[in-house]
């Protein structure tokens, strides 16, 4: 039996362990648990962990007592990096929220703590492994397109108002939705390139739909304009516009930041120098409603290859000096958590804690996404090219 500690058992942990990890491997037990709020962290776990965890005040206690193989972290993201470093100590294989860091200070740390450090890190990047893109990256390395020159990265966000309604609108926490979200598509963006991103330039737009003037804690059932407003859970209803359908926090509140302190960009740009020579953008964008889209186009002087996990399970290529075409699909469909990426993470977890297997996505791939999304933010800022820091992967 596989013995699970976590540190931040909320929804996203909670939901893995329940649902990907129990469909993998049900033979696995929390063990400890370090939480704050004992009770919702036990409301999200199967019964058997209900009855069986134990929680404790610190991590130290934590992995002393409960002797686990193996920790998740799963808190919220600006505290990722202080748990990390504080778990670089033990050499107890990690499962690491993105993003790792939410500044270069604690990014700087990470890279720090993790040079000397044994234990293994799985940082939770789905969209790498998903079947799609394994198979795409594949393609591309195998000569599909010839030489990268290009790739395009696209993600319609079709429900993001998650990021003005929910934790994720405290920038403070988040510090914007390239560290967020884009974190996830630089990643996966750069494995396909197989290169890193050496320069970037990028721009945004923030507070031009989502944020405001209202108060803070506002709920739709107590704004007088609730009836006239499209974000109402009766107008959501109404146009299918999706979202939280029931009573919500107001996305045109102050606490969903000011462009002075910060707000979530509800549009941003980016243009990448590859370290190989190539190049590429990247769009990302959390207003749209209802038919989203999220994928690559990667274009060489041989073809074209495309796919997009959010319309169609294939990956489409074209053959540009050939009369060829094909359109590769996955023989299961694309029902499971994260178009099947989830389930290959812990697959390769259990498989890091159980043999000493090889990360599929390890702290410098992390650290890597998180230098470049820093850049992306500071060139946003700026109006300036920066240069990504990077990273030995
Ligand atoms: N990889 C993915 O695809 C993916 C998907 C969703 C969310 N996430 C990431 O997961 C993280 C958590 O998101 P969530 O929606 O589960 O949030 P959540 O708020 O539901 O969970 C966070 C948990 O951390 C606990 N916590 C707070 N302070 C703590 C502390 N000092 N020590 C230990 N625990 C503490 C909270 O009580 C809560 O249970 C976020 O960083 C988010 O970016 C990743």
């Amino acid at each position: 039996m596989l013995r699970i500690g976590v540190v931040g058992h909320g929804l996203r942990v909670g939901g893995f362990l329940r649902s990907t990890m129990n469909t993998l491997e049900p033979d696995f037990r929390i063990v400890g648990v370090v939480d704050p709020d004992e009770k919702r962290a036990r409301g999200l776990m199967r019964d058997c962990d209900k009855a069986d965890a134990k929680f404790y005040p610190t991590i130290d206690e934590m992995i002393r007592q409960a002797k686990p193989d193996g920790i998740f972290v799963g808190t919220r993201c600006n505290l990722h990096t202080p748990i990390a470093v504080e778990l670089a100590k033990y050499d107890i294989p990690i499962f690491l929220e993105k993003p790792v860091a939410v500044s270069m200070e604690q990014a700087l740390a990470l890279q720090d703590a993790f040079a000397k450090s044994k234990a293994p890190v799985v940082v939770s990047f789905p969209l790498r492994v998903t079947p799609l893109c394994a198979r795409a990256i594949e393609m591309v390395r195998n000569g599909a397109v010839g030489e990268v020159m290009h790739i395009t990265g696209l993600n319609y966000v079709s429900y993001g108002t998650v990021y003005y309604e929910f934790g994720y609108r405290n920038y403070e926490v988040t510090q914007g939705l390239f560290l967020q979200k884009a974190t996830h598509d630089f990643d996966y963006i750069m494995e396909l390139a197989n290169s890193p991103i050496k320069r970037i330039s990028a721009n945004w737009i923030r507070g031009r739909i989502f944020g405001g003037d209202k108060p803070e804690d506002l709920m739709c059932s107590q704004c007088p304009e609730a009836h006239q407003c499209p974000e109402s859970p009766q107008n959501r209803i109404r146009n299918n516009s999706g979202g939280v359908l029931e009573d919500h926090l107001c996305v045109f509140s102050k606490a969903c930041g000011n462009l002075k302190d910060g707000i979530n960009e509800e549009a941003s740009n980016a243009i990448f120098e590859f370290e190989s020579g190539a190049i590429g953008s990247y769009v990302q964008l959390v207003f749209v409603r209802r038919e989203g889209c999220r994928g690559a186009i990667v274009t060489g002087p041989k073809g074209k290859l495309s796919f997009d996990w959010k319309n169609d399970d294939g990956i489409h290529y074209v053959e540009h000096h050939r009369p060829y075409q094909t359109t590769v699909t996955l023989g299961t469909g694309g029902t499971i958590a994260h178009s099947g990426g989830d389930i290959e993470l812990a697959r390769n977890f259990i498989d890091v804690i159980r043999y000493g297997a090889k990360s599929c996505s390890p702290i410098q791939a992390g650290l890597r996404s998180v230098f470049t999304c820093l850049a992306a933010r500071e060139a946003a800022q700026t109006h300036r090219w920066v240069d990504v820091r990077q990273v030995e992967c």
